[in-house]
């Protein structure tokens, strides 16, 4: 038992690590607007007060704080409650908590990654340093390398091609970094066509960017860049949709993994690292644990483990046709996908959108029945209530206000992960 004075003990301690804590993160308020130093940078996170998810960010969020003051970075971290300061919410048109930001010179870059501390100090790191990063020496590239799956760079001096890498960057460094190099920092394999060149390393090789082949700049670092395999989670996957590929996925458990997983997975990587030629202008693939991202989008229950292909511009899918015992049946799967033997489902046609949002009402209704009959057959004696969610369901455009209930990352809900004006 304690007795009184630990109790005091425990809360001055208590008391004085919260005051210490929040020394690191700013509250902001509408007066932000006037009082800041334009060449500050801020990370804020705008908050409510009945935002469940917003609650779990603040440990999160205080840790940023101290982290990023002890390493010395020049990032301030800020955060805001949108239903006090909501001239300041206005400004940077904050539709969804909680939302996470960085602002530095006058720009605002959204973060939609996972709330993890590990990613969102990733994505400050990312956005705060320089848009393109110098490589200077052989060793400082070999190191780079080292650490980046996928890493972009820029070849030569000067020229149009830069300006246009440059435009690139300031929308997608929220999503990767931008380097370049001299000729002479490069690894001695590598062969340059003609300079200035912008390349990118990725998969244990490397490749050119080619206007007439690939098209505009942007969209071809856009598309390429994730490595050709990986592990994909709901963020992840929706921020692919931007790359314009179909995405080849295992299902697999969320955790420990039977064989009969770990074959699927074996053989989708085999698939993309044999079959990279032919496949990796149309494909990217990867494996996802765990199911509930993908019953969303179909809609349904999701065997595990299962082979399914996304098509992320259309929220469509594909199944295989037959059992897939071999590599060999895959690719067959793959060819089918693209030649349209197999076909496509899902989608978001008109017909899919009334599925959905009576399977979104279902899934609002049923756990009510279960937990309490009465208020659901309450609820139900209001069929027009029900007609109205329906209707409102049916017409509502897609993106919602708050994805403040979602437990897991949710495709209907997230905002697009990129620089917005
Ligand atoms: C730069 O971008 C512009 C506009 O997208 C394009 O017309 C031009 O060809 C690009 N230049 C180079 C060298 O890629
Ligand atoms: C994927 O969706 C896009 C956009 O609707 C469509 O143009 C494309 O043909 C689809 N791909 C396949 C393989 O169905
Ligand atoms: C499409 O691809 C599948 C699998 O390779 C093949 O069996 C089928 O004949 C092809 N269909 C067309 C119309 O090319």
């Amino acid at each position: 038992m304690l007795d009184r004075r630990n109790v005091l003990q425990l809360s001055v301690l208590l008391f004085g690590s919260v005051l210490l804590v929040s020394a690191f993160v700013e509250e902001l308020d509408d007066s932000f607007l006037e009082s800041r130093d334009p060449d500050d940078i801020w990370l804020i996170e705008f908050y409510t007060p009945w935002c469940s998810f917003c609650r779990h960010l603040d440990p999160v969020w205080h840790q940023i704080g101290s982290e990023l003051r002890s390493f010395g970075s020049p990032v301030r971290v800020g955060k805001s409650d949108a239903t006090v300061s909501t001239a300041l919410a206005k400004e940077f048109r904050v539709r969804n908590y909680p939302a996470i930001l960085m602002f530095k010179n006058q720009v605002k870059y959204n973060y939609a990654g996972s709330r993890t501390k590990d990613g969102i100090m990733a994505f400050s790191d990312r956005v705060s340093g320089p848009l393109v990063r110098s490589l200077s020496s052989v060793q400082l590239f070999q190191h780079t390398m080292n650490r980046h799956d996928v890493m972009f760079v820029y070849v030569g001096a000067k020229s149009e091609l830069k300006g246009n890498y440059t435009t690139a960057a300031e929308e997608l460094i929220v999503h990767t970094f931008f380097f370049s190099a001299t000729r002479d920092v490069l690894p001695k394999a590598v062969t340059l066509p003609s300079l200035p060149a912008v390349m990118v390393f990725k998969d244990g090789t490397y490749f050119f960017y080619n206007e007439e082949r690939d098209g505009d700049l942007k969209s071809w670092i856009n598309r390429e860049r994730f490595p050709n395999f990986l592990e994909i989670d709901g963020y992840t996957l929706y921020a692919m949709g931007e790359s314009g590929k179909l995405v080849l996925l295992a299902l697999v458990e969320e955790t420990h993994l039977c064989d009969e997983s770990l074959r699927y997975k074996n053989m989708v990587e085999k698939v993309a690292t044999e079959h990279k030629e032919m496949h990796g202008r149309n494909f990217y693939f990867g494996f996802m644990q765990g199911s509930n991202y993908i019953s969303g989008l179909i809609m349904g229950d999701v065997i595990v483990p299962s082979f399914i292909v996304v098509n992320l511009s259309n929220d469509g899918y594909f199944l295989p046709q037959r059992h897939v015992e071999t590599e060999h049946h895959l690719l067959d799967f793959l060819e089918g996908v693209l030649n349209g033997s197999v076909e496509s489902l899902g989608g978001n046609g008109f017909s899919q959108r009334i599925r959905r949002a009576v399977y979104e009402t279902k899934l609002t209704l049923v756990p009510l029945f279960r937990d309490a009959p009465g208020l659901g057959c309450f609820l139900l004696g209001f069929p027009l209530s029900i007609g109205t969610i329906f209707c409102y369901l049916c017409i509502k455009n897609r993106p919602t206000q708050t994805d403040d209930e979602d437990k897991s990352p949710q495709r209907r809900k997230k905002p697009r992960d990129k620089k917005t004006d």
